[in-house]
């Protein structure tokens, strides 16, 4: 029944889509192709119940290797405006994500010595949890969120945003009415630019010698070594590693100053860059040696993600398919955008899933995209414990863990789809 409601609703559609033919980081044409996810729908565009009966667009999800460069990307772009206009992801509905962004902010001020009264730019800055941290510490903060439902909602708590796409134009008008930021921040957000040349040029306006342009990104070795392969959506176009970033930097005269492994999504970098800097840190060597050693440069290794992946879609769905088999209820822990990559590769529906649980206001009462499965606030789970909750969030595992102690004490358990399905 699912499914057929699925497929009769479902339209492979290549309006609002670009196929590339060359690497956006280097430009040259030597793509390799390896894996394919597709055709799926975009995994932040939750439905409301009167969408569930219309088309529902569906897309390529190919992903490529550049055998020049060295940049993991994605063969297809799909206009931003139907991404990001009006976006569910909410940075504050993720407590650990304000921890996190609370020590970035300690962090970064401390590293640099930014004085008080500093002016902190943040691009793509969604609902300004980032930029509170910056303000507590009596900075001062400007957002950029294209996103025009996000941007209102920092707005509404005090944050100024800009509610607009960031490029060299904007660039030039910050400066020229606040001066030039000491920090630019871009969490999050580098991965998901198609034009990075243009993206790279704009934050080149805003920066002077003393400023410092900090990106965190998911980390391309996090990825393979525990096959993340749900962070892999249309949202994120590049799989950063250091290599690419090095050379692409160098040629806009910027330098990686310093570099850091980070827990976040994953397992994520943070990349110092300034400009016309002497010197970098031991940690730059030491992860571009990591590189080598892990062989990021051969297609081999990819292959063999994807091979991977396939495994985990066979041991999951078998999984799943036993224990509904012996009775048992299952439900999902999270609605984050990679669920939905996993649930509609793997065609998990409401078949095996009960509903799915979240914190975030605007996926409450909707449901989840190709596979339509209802989500409900955490309370739905507390009052309706599942025996297994499938964790889609599994970048919190520790903090959900925790949080749900009482959940495990009387019986509930987890199924954690990565990098090997297994119960805990
Ligand atoms: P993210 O992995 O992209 O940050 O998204 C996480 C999603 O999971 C987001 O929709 C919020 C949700 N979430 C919960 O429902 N419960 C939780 O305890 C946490 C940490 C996140």
């Amino acid at each position: 029944m699912q499914d057929a409601m699925n497929i009769s609703t479902r339209k492979v559609k290549p309006e609002g889509m670009k196929v590339i033919t060359e690497c956006r980081m280097c430009h040259k044409k030597n793509l390799h192709s390896f894996l394919s996810l597709g055709p799926i729908p975009l995994s932040n565009s939750f439905l409301s119940k009167d969408q569930l009966s219309k088309p529902e667009p569906y897309y390529p999800l190919d992903v490529h290797f550049c055998s020049d460069c060295g940049l993991v990307q994605l063969g297809q772009v799909i206009d931003p405006e139907l991404m990001f206009k009006d976006y569910a992801y909410l940075t504050g509905t993720s407590s650990p994500m304000k921890t996190h962004f609370t020590s970035l902010a300690k962090r970064v001020t401390k590293k640099f010595n930014t004085p008080k009264g500093s002016l902190i730019v943040d691009i793509g800055s969604n609902d300004g949890t980032l930029l509170d941290c910056f303000k507590t510490l009596d900075m001062k903060v400007l957002g950029i969120e294209p996103a025009t439902n996000v941007a209102k909602l920092a707005m509404s708590r005090g944050i100024e945003t800009l509610d607009s796409w960031f490029s060299k134009e904007l660039a030039q008008n910050i400066c020229s009415v606040r001066g030039k930021p000491r920090v630019i921040l871009a969490t999050n957000v580098f991965a998901h630019v198609h034009d990075i040349d243009g993206f790279i040029r704009g934050i080149i306006n805003l920066m002077d010698s003393d400023s410092v342009f900090i990106i965190e990104v998911p980390y391309l070795i996090d990825m393979l070594d525990k096959v993340e392969f749900d962070t892999i959506y249309h949202e994120h176009l590049s799989y950063i590693s250091l290599r690419p970033l090095v050379t692409f930097f160098k040629e806009f005269g910027m330098d990686i100053i310093d570099v850091e492994r980070i827990d976040v999504h994953g397992g994520s970098l943070r990349v110092y860059v300034q400009k016309d800097s002497a010197s970098s840190s031991s940690t730059v060597k030491q992860l571009l040696e990591l590189e080598i050693k892990t062989k990021l440069d051969s297609i081999e290794t990819y292959r063999r993600f994807a091979t991977s992946v396939g495994r985990i879609k066979a041991e999951l769905t078998s999984l799943l398919n036993d224990l509904k088999g012996r009775g048992a209820r299952i439900s999902g822990y999270g609605a984050p955008a990679k669920g939905n990559i996993l649930l509609n590769f793997c065609q998990i529906g409401t078949e095996i899933l009960d509903y799915v649980s979240d914190t975030t206001p605007f996926k409450q009462g909707r449901y989840t995209p190709g596979m339509h499965i209802p989500i409900y606030p955490e309370n739905h789970f507390h009052k309706s414990p599942p025996d297994y909750a499938l964790l889609l969030a599994w970048n919190y595992l520790d903090d959900i863990l925790r949080k749900e102690d009482g959940y495990r004490k009387t019986g509930g358990k987890f199924i954690v789809p990565i990098p090997k399905p297994q119960i805990v």
